[in-house]
């Protein structure tokens, strides 16, 4: 039995916490949001992230992050990603050399535009920092549906640790050493989910569907590995897997939001009413300016961007895509 701290009370957060109690494992959530810890308290439950879950009354809440993390094997970080530094920071003093840290959040970081590991590693230079991703709806692991990831680390043997830590016979995990490959698949898929969405918002079918996926992911690797990322993980779960069920997924509030852009409503519009935050917007961005820094050509990218960012009417965006100079594959 491992001692876990979970940082974050969100959909991703409770859906985790079951697992790693399923398996035995004892588990303490923490969250900067008060009324989160409240709620679970309380109901067992939240119905915000997860109608009907129950949460075991031996999964601990604890508001102080200090007593939160004291003493643990584990800690997984699975706050929102524009949270990610803020609560790496508060970590800062609290643990150990050598602490095992297990990233969550999916994204990259709009000042700095580092993976979220590096923000982590900024932050806490001396923790044992892992990712885990995947295909991996909190919903559905969270009714026990089965499902697949990968845990990267720099050190395989802690990889491999977590591997068996956080495997159940509903939750299969793989290990792999490459962490830019993970995180890069994980933070760019919701840019392509956002234009899977307008797509469907305009009531176009299942051929562009198949098609932005396919290219979607070329641009994905492309730029990845420039940054060093090995182009198997982007052919992985975490890469293509994590893409195509996005993509396809009403589960996806990064798809969502996209429908809404593609049925006429503004970026605005469409995260109010998604209700949540829509990681993909700020992934566009940063994903925008790192095409540039690495000289990789990203067209889906740069049309999501002008349809986010510039009005660009999603009609006109699909035009100037099916538009390009005529190429080889
Ligand atoms: N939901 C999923 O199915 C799923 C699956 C895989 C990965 N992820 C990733 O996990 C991360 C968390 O996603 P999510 O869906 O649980 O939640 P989310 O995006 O709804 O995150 C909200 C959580 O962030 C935390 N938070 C909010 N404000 C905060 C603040 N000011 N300071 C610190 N923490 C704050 C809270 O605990 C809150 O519940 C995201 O990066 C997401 O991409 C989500």
């Amino acid at each position: 039995m491992a001692r876990i701290a979970v940082l974050g009370a969100g959909s991703w957060a409770l859906g985790i916490s079951l697992l790693l109690h399923d398996n035995g494992h004892e588990v303490t959530i923490w969250s900067a949001l008060q009324e989160e810890l409240e709620q679970i308290d309380q109901h067992h439950e939240n119905p915000n992230y997860l109608p009907g879950i129950m949460i075991p009354a031996d999964i601990h809440t604890e508001p102080d992050i200090a007593k939160a993390v004291s003493g643990k094997d584990i800690i997984v970080l699975a706050v929102a990603s524009k949270y990610i530094r803020n609560t790496a920071k508060h970590l800062n003093g609290l643990i150990p050399d050598g602490q095992i840290l297990v990233n969550l959040a999916k994204g990259i970081e709009s000042d700095s535009l580092s993976p979220l590991s590096e923000v982590i590693r900024e932050e806490l230079p001396n923790a044992n920092i892992c990712v885990l991703s995947g295909p991996s709806h909190a919903e559905e692991v969270a009714s026990k549906l089965p499902t697949l990831v990968t845990i990267a680390g720099n050190d395989m043997e802690t990889a491999k640790y977590l591997q068996s830590i956080f495997a159940s016979p509903v939750f299969r995990v793989y290990t792999s050493d490459d962490v830019m490959g993970i995180e890069i698949g994980g933070a760019l898929k919701n840019v392509i989910a956002l234009a899977a969405g307008m797509a469907d918002g305009l009531g176009y079918g299942d051929n562009i569907k198949a098609a932005l996926i396919t290219r979607g992911i070329r641009e994905i690797s492309r730029l990845a590995t420039c940054m060093g990322a090995k182009m198997q993980t982007l052919y992985g779960l975490s890469g293509m897997g994590d893409l195509i069920v996005t993509c396809a997924s009403m589960h996806s509030r990064n798809r969502r939001a996209g429908i809404l852009i593609g049925q006429g409503k503004t970026m605005e519009e469409a995260v109010e009413e998604v209700h949540m935050v829509v990681e993909g917007i700020v992934s566009a961005k940063a994903a925008l300016l790192l095409a540039e820094k690495y000289q990789v050509e990203m067209p889906i990218v740069a049309q999501v961007n002008r349809v986010l960012f510039d009005h660009l009417p999603v009609r006109e965006a699909v035009d100037n895509l099916m538009m390009r100079d005529l190429i080889a594959e």
